[in-house]
């Protein structure tokens, strides 16, 4: 009885606590709403600046959570995918509940994935299916996680510290150190370097924005993007046939797609190596180029964090510098949500005074960023800590989809940013700039010595 008791005061403290928040986060955000509604002149950019910041997002979710954790409007939020409506999603059960239920909750890429392939679908955008195992299976042979301790970590480990040691105290974070360090990855660790590190930043740049984060569906996205996933097709298919005219002889992951393909695997002709090729790359160089940034950004608003993170870096701990930086990008992750489409009508939360009818072809926006900060799930969400379970975290998806780098993101994020962290006197010298894309181009720092 006196468990019961125990439990059922400590609920109640909790949603005693999210009600408080709410609150706050109610009046914060009035306060910025009224400032960007005022004046007519460029309202609608103001307003979308302020949605558009992860710090107001924080908000809106806390808003969320204690009023209307399941939010079902009729309104489509997203353009880009065919759909009838939008839920959204903010208690990290829920969250979860959604990501698990693939059959029901479908991911929605594949027409665009088809776009980029020109044919295929790739595995992401496919529901539990005989391809998806296949494709996985094969691509998990060729990309193996052996490969992040003989392979990727000492080559991220010394690009990314050559780099730094040849700056001379001054870098463009994105320019100069992530983007150059994972396109030359890419050409070291899978075999296919692209025509220069530019074109294969940019190509996977394009081709990541229109796939997930255009949700608007412009065509300002969408064309260079095409455009894009043709040049890398034809580059792709280039580097395939040239391999198999005259082997190179490396240990990389063309090569091992190669080997399964002479084995006789299924699913391993030269169209599906390309177009498993593109998903992966796509995956792989503007998300972590993003993540290294904003994890930096993050550490550097906060000198408490920063000095764990370079006394975790000099002391060459990287298991505590990637506590210092999952917990960083809890507060401003790569993506703020998940999405997906219900395939019919049903229900989430069942059972609870929060169960929701999701209708069928409803957007459901299962949003991560808001699970990260649920204080049923979390212990003091919104303090900084860095001894917070891996459960905590919800970075690089959840389920099924769940990202097929995830090891290599722990693996390679501290890699990236270690040497910079190990130097006295780190400053931004200037703000993280997408110069018109979603993407970090430029975020300027400083150092004085390493
Ligand atoms: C910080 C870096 C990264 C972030 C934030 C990230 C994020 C994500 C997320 C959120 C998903 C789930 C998408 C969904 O469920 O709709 C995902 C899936 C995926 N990611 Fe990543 N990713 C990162 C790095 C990588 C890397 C390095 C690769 C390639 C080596 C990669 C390849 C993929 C693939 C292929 C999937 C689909 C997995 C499946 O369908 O089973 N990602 N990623």
């Amino acid at each position: 009885m006196s468990g019961f008791l125990g439990s059922a005061a400590s609920a109640a403290g909790i949603r005693l606590r999210m009600a408080g928040a709410a609150l706050g986060a109610a009046g914060r955000l009035a306060v910025r709403g009224a400032r960007a509604y005022g004046g007519a002149e460029g309202r609608a950019a103001r307003i979308a600046a302020l949605l558009g910041t992860t710090e107001n997002q924080r908000r809106i979710f806390a808003l969320l959570r204690a009023t209307s954790p399941n939010l079902v409007l009729s309104r489509r939020l997203i353009a880009a995918y065919e759909n009838t409506g939008t839920v959204i999603v903010t208690r990290h059960a829920d969250v979860t509940e959604v990501l698990e239920r693939e059959s029901d909750f479908a991911v929605v890429y594949e027409p665009k994935m088809r776009a980029i392939t020109a044919g295929e679908n790739f595995f992401l955008g496919m529901q539990d299916s005989a391809a998806y195992t296949r494709d996985v299976s094969n691509m998990r042979l060729a990309v193996r996680r052996t490969d992040l301790p003989d392979v990727v970590v000492p080559y991220v480990a010394r690009e990314a510290a050559a780099i730094v040691a040849a700056s001379r105290g001054r870098i463009d974070v994105p320019a100069t150190l992530t983007l150059p360090v994972l396109t030359g990855l890419v050409g070291a660790y899978f075999g296919t370097p692209g025509p220069s590190a530019t074109e294969m930043a940019q190509w996977t740049t394009r081709m990541f924005w229109y796939l997930f984060v255009d949700l608007a569906g412009e065509e300002a996205v969408s064309r260079p993007a095409l455009d894009a996933a043709a040049a890398c097709r034809a580059y792709l298919d280039e580097a395939i046939a040239e391999r198999k005219a005259a082997p190179a002889g490396t240990d990389d992951v063309l090569a091992r797609c190669l080997a399964l393909q002479a084995a006789g695997a299924p699913g391993m002709d030269d169209l599906r190596i390309r177009n498993n090729l593109i998903g992966l790359l796509i995956g792989l160089v503007p998300t972590l180029s993003k993540a290294s940034v904003k994890a930096l950004d993050t550490l550097l608003d906060r000198p408490d964090a920063l000095a764990a993170a370079q006394r975790a870096a000099r002391e060459d701990d990287d298991a505590a510098l990637a506590r210092v930086l999952w917990e960083a990008l809890r507060f401003d992750p790569v993506n703020p949500f998940i999405y997906r489409r219900a395939v019919r009508d049903t229900m989430i939360a069942r059972g609870t005074l929060r169960a929701r009818m999701v209708p069928q072809g409803a957007m459901v926006l299962a949003a991560n960023l808001s699970a990260m900060f649920d204080p049923i799930a979390l212990d003091q969400p919104e303090t900084f800590r860095a001894d917070r379970p891996a459960h905590a975290y919800i970075l690089w998806g959840y389920g099924m989809h769940t990202c097929f780098g995830a090891h290599i993101n722990q693996a390679v994020i501290p890699q990236l940013l270690k040497p910079l962290l190990r130097c006295q006197g780190l400053r931004r010298t200037g703000p993280v700039d997408g110069a018109g894309t979603p993407f970090p181009v430029h975020f300027p720092v400083a150092f004085d010595s390493i």
